[in-house]
């Protein structure tokens, strides 16, 4: 069942229905000011960090389940309404939600009132703009009040959240004229402050939400709106909202267009105030000037479309599948952006206090963005890097205000350092600027302790070939990519938190894993070290990934798959020599391993992949583990902690499917890559939204597998590895365009169902027009390039400004 559809020449997807399966919702904002809007107007926004600068308040796992956001209330002859459908639920006879790149447009009409509510962030600005149009579209004179509303929180989300003895004291609200300034704190150490702004006079206003709302209502049954008259409070202490009051007539056919704006300031110190206890205000009304008319703001919509249209014109694919074109052109992108900005923070399961910015997640998010945005790419390289320690291992998290590392999770985590070569080299071969290896980086970021990025990736590099195991493989530390698989924790305590107890710090427990990326990731490195003219340490670098090849072959083994790791008593994991009740298999290595090539030429790649299909694979998509872990085992952690079916314990995890899809396109199976790409690809399952429930226009996290009760619910949608491993592998490998060190590599594998298409790609200033005819699913390519065959699948770069024609047949 359908609850909307794709709108794939506006980029939009349009929600037809207020009652959605869950909230379905959207980001705004591009590199410093950010909001989660849902189709009912909930959410809530900040300056950077969801954590440290919180703007607006919202109440997370919530009763209804989305509440707080940028509400609108309309109040005709004492019916009282909200377009949005929520927080009043007052039936609509029109709803609609179109959520685009960056923007969000809600409009309901009730009682033939049209009201349309309009939400983004304008490219560079700190501040949302929330345009709402009200249109009469009866026959007769309308008078109505509209009263806008936001709550504030008091910046630390955390601390709003919880110390209510002193925050109840502290707020404190400015109103001049149509604006209203959030300044709590602003008094002491805080030099920034937020406003709420109409570009229209008001009739009244409040801040006080206990007056606006009664201490005995809800969002759903406000005092205010529904008694139709603003009470023109003035917070002090308890919780600063900003509401205001219009007075609005509508001839028939008659349309008002407001703008409110919602921003945040930062005042230098010396320049706080207009005069004792009173704002400078000068920033925010030189930020309202920019948005005071409805042609200010159409012309700011419209950059940040041509913006998003900019950015997508480097990835395009024009074929016969839809539903391909709209997860490669704009959908599968799109997320990556946001995965990019947000990292693991701030979503409807995030809290944004939780956590900041994952070392090993945003270097993955790199490799689905670094096209978009390279330079943003290389500054983001720069601040991850400079959290590493200098014996090569790494905070596994850093707030994005601060970028210092996050001492309360530390270190520990063995696959982390890996996954810097790997954003680094994606980040080189897409722009070829070498130049990012002599940057000189801080270690954990002491300025005083330095070195250049080659050097921080040869202490990746490094970290890995030290910390070797009795089966010379990878130790696993606290976890390695998955976080669940807690080998040295051994906690019988609740509350310990898994990721960060040890309570055995013996040298014994192994990863499969790591050892696969490390055979994976490991040439990459050696790679930049020939280009840094290091042949010898590019040979050495080559000879330990060798010997690690043959330890997995080894000792990594299991006869029909590869085995996922050692515990800290030397017990194989996943083995099929595992008790009952026990997982005998886990995806992670069968993809990696054949990822890195490893056992392709002997035969194991094929067993373990066809080993995946056979025990792991379901119509929704491919489980992590078979069977589950049934009951809690003490040494393994919180992969035995879950569920059945759920999570790491045998949910689909969709990061580590594309591993797989990318593995069946190494050894040449491109139609079965397809296949799996299509069971967890969003826009090829929107049909069945009522089972999976998250969003239909981006990946989520975790389906349940097929031992959870609820087999096919997503939970955990936007904030993941997914993205950006998905479209690697579609664009990539499945559509085979992808660049290499030495050229634009073309190599398509995907088979017949895709019979024909076309990508443009522009990279490093060229643009290949690449035509393909996809005969079969092999991965073998015959090239013309500029009407001229070449052997092999390997494009050398054009000079930039060049367009280069490719024909492709791939058989
Ligand atoms: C979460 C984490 C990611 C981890 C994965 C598997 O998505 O963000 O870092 O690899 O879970 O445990
Ligand atoms: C939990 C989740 C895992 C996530 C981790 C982050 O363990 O199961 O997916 O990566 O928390 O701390």
């Amino acid at each position: 069942m359908r609850f909307g559809h794709f709108d794939d020449s506006h980029k939009e997807y349009v929600i037809t229905t207020p009652k959605t399966p869950y909230p379905w919702i959207n980001y705004l904002g591009n590199e410093n000011f950010f909001g989660l809007v849902s189709h009912q107007g909930g959410g809530y926004c900040f300056y950077r960090d969801a954590r440290l600068r919180r703007l607006t308040r919202y109440r997370y796992n919530n009763v209804p389940t989305d509440s707080g956001g940028r509400y609108f209330y309309i109040n005709e002859g004492g019916d009282t309404w909200t377009p949005t459908f929520m927080p009043m639920k007052k039936e609509l006879d029109f709803f609609e939600c179109r959520h685009g790149l960056g923007y969000t447009k809600v409009t309901g009409r009730r009682n033939g009132l049209r009201a349309e509510v309009l939400y983004f962030v304008p490219l560079g600005e700190t501040a949302e703009v929330h345009q709402v149009t009200l249109k009469n579209e009866g026959t007769a004179a309308k008078k109505l009040k509209l009263f806008s509303f936001i709550e504030f929180c008091l910046w630390n989300a955390h601390d709003d959240a919880t110390n209510f003895q002193r925050n109840f004291s502290t707020g404190e609200v400015e109103v001049e004229g149509s604006t209203i300034y959030h300044k709590t704190e602003y008094r002491e150490r805080r030099d920034h402050f937020a406003f709420y702004h109409v570009n229209a006079t008001v009739a009244g206003f409040d801040t006080d939400r206990e007056s606006f709302i009664g201490l005995y209502n809800g969002f759903g049954d406000p005092d205010v709106p529904c008694a139709g008259e603003s009470k023109n409070t003035v917070a002090s202490g308890w919780s600063p909202v900003a509401s205001h009051g219009l007075d609005v007539t509508l001839a028939p056919g008659e349309e008002k267009t407001f703008v409110f704006l919602l921003g945040y300031v930062e005042n230098p110190r010396a320049e706080k105030w207009e005069k004792p206890g009173v704002i400078n205000k000068q920033r925010a009304k030189a930020l309202i000037a920019k948005f005071s008319s409805t042609e200010q703001v159409n012309a700011a919509l419209g950059k940040l479309r041509e913006h998003w249209n900019g950015l997508l014109s480097n990835y395009a694919i024009e074929s016969g599948d839809e539903k391909l074109n709209r997860m490669v052109n704009i959908w599968n992108p799109y997320q990556c952006m946001v995965t990019f900005n947000m990292s693991r923070s701030a979503s409807y399961f995030e809290s944004g206090i939780g956590r900041g910015m994952g070392f090993r997640d945003s270097n993955q998010d790199l490799l689905g963005f670094v096209h978009l945005v390279p330079e943003r790419a290389r500054e983001r390289i720069i601040d991850i890097a400079s959290t590493q320690f200098a014996d090569g291992s790494a905070y596994h998290q850093y707030q994005p205000l601060t970028k210092r590392g996050n001492n309360d999770v530390g270190s520990g985590f063995n696959d982390d350092p890996l996954w810097l070569i790997l954003g680094v080299s994606a980040y080189i071969k897409e722009t070829g600027d070498y130049g990012i290896l002599d940057e000189q980086v801080p270690f954990d970021n002491d300025p005083n302790n330095q070195a250049s990025l080659l050097e921080h990736l040869k202490r990746s590099f490094d970290h890995v070939s030290h910390n070797l195991g009795p089966h010379g493989l990878p130790l696993i530390g606290r976890a390695d990519w998955n976080d669940c698989l807690n080998l040295n924790c051994f906690s019988e305590t609740p509350d310990e938190p898994f990721q960060t107890t040890g309570n055995r710090t013996g040298r014994t427990a192994e990863s499969v894993f790591i050892a696969g990326m490390f055979v994976h990731i490991g040439p990459e490195y050696a790679k930049i070290a020939e280009y840094k003219g290091q042949a010898d340490e590019a040979k050495r670098a080559l000879s330990e990934v060798a010997k690690m090849e043959k330890t997995v072959l080894e000792h990594g083994w299991d006869g029909e798959w590869f085995l996922r790791a050692y515990d800290f008593f030397g017990k194989k994991i996943g083995s099929k020599d595992c008790p009952e009740g026990d997982s005998q298999i886990l995806i992670e290595p069968q993809g990696y391993c054949v990822m890195a090539g490893i056992g392709v030429a002997t035969g194991e790649a094929k067993k373990a992949l066809d080993s995946v299909k056979e025990r792991l694979d379901t119509r929704y998509g491919i489980v992590l583990n078979n069977p589950p872990y049934r009951d809690y085992h003490v040494e393994l952690g919180e992969i035995s902690s879950y569920p059945p079916g759920y999570k790491e314990n045998a949910g689909i995890f969709c990061h580590n499917n594309p591993w797989v899809m990318i593995a069946e396109t190494v050894i040449g199976r491109g139609e079965r890559a397809f296949e799996y790409y299509k069971k967890i690809a969003p826009a090829y399952i929107e049909d069945i939204s009522e089972i999976h429930r998250t969003e239909p226009y981006v990946y989520s996290q975790m389906i349940a597998g097929k031992d959870a009760v609820h087999h096919g619910e997503a939970k955990n949608s936007w904030l993941t590895g997914t993205a950006a491993w998905n479209f690697v592998a579609i664009s990539q490998h499945l559509l085979g365009v992808r660049p290499e060190w030495d050229g634009l590599c073309v190599k398509p594998c995907i088979g017949s169902e895709v019979p024909e298409f076309t990508i443009t790609r522009k990279c490093r200033g060229a643009t290949y027009r690449i035509h393909v005819k996809s005969l079969g699913g092999t991965g073998k390519v015959k090239l013309k390039v500029d009407g001229k065959a070449i052997e092999g699948d390997l494009v050398p770069y054009a000079k930039a400004g060049s367009t280069v024609n490719i024909e492709c047949e791939a058989s």
